[in-house]
């Protein structure tokens, strides 16, 4: 089947088996290996991209049904040369160590700050209940998400002044 879809911006096409995983089209044929396979089976969210805006779990997405959708990978947040504050507040605040769950941690950040760019701890909780992590404990990643909430907002403020 071929499939059409934009993926961080760029239109792109595959053609994969229709019940082929969203997962495998990423760090397959569109050379996109930032989403990574932990449980491939919907539980630990490593896996997470934005699917037109809403955060899913791509090992759990059929390719066949993301013809004409828009996909966000964590490539689309930022660049090594210019990182989205979510990644550097990631990186500057501890939280990431080996760094498996931060693409999945990331994506769901994402779709956090973009609904609600004043979250508190409880609501970063939230967001990221569906993302698992064995080594930082949480809590350096929600005060990364914070702090990185609190980054966006005055950058915003300062645009506007
Ligand atoms: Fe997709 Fe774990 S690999 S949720
Ligand atoms: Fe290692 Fe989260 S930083 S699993």
């Amino acid at each position: 089947m071929k499939v059409a879809l934009k993926v961080n911006g760029v239109q792109r096409h595959v053609d994969m088996a229709p019940l082929a995983r969203l997962l495998d089209a990423l760090r397959g044929p569109l050379g996109l290996t930032g989403a990574k396979e932990g449980c491939g089976e919907g539980e630990c969210g490593t896996c997470a991209v934005l699917l037109d805006g809403v955060p899913v779990n791509a090992c759990l997405v059929p390719i066949g049904q993301c013809d004409g959708r828009e996909v966000v990978s964590v490539e689309g947040l930022g660049s090594i040369e210019h990182l989205a504050p979510l990644q550097a507040c990631m990186a500057e605040h501890g939280g990431a160590q080996c760094g498996i769950c931060t693409p999945g941690m990331l994506i769901a950040a994402e779709a956090l700050l973009r609904r609600n760019s004043d979250p508190t701890a409880n609501e970063v909780r939230t967001a990221i209940a569906g993302n698992l992590c064995r080594c930082t404990g949480y809590e350096r990643i929600v005060q990364s998400i914070l702090h990185a909430a609190y980054d966006l907002r005055s950058s915003d403020k300062g645009a506007a002044e």
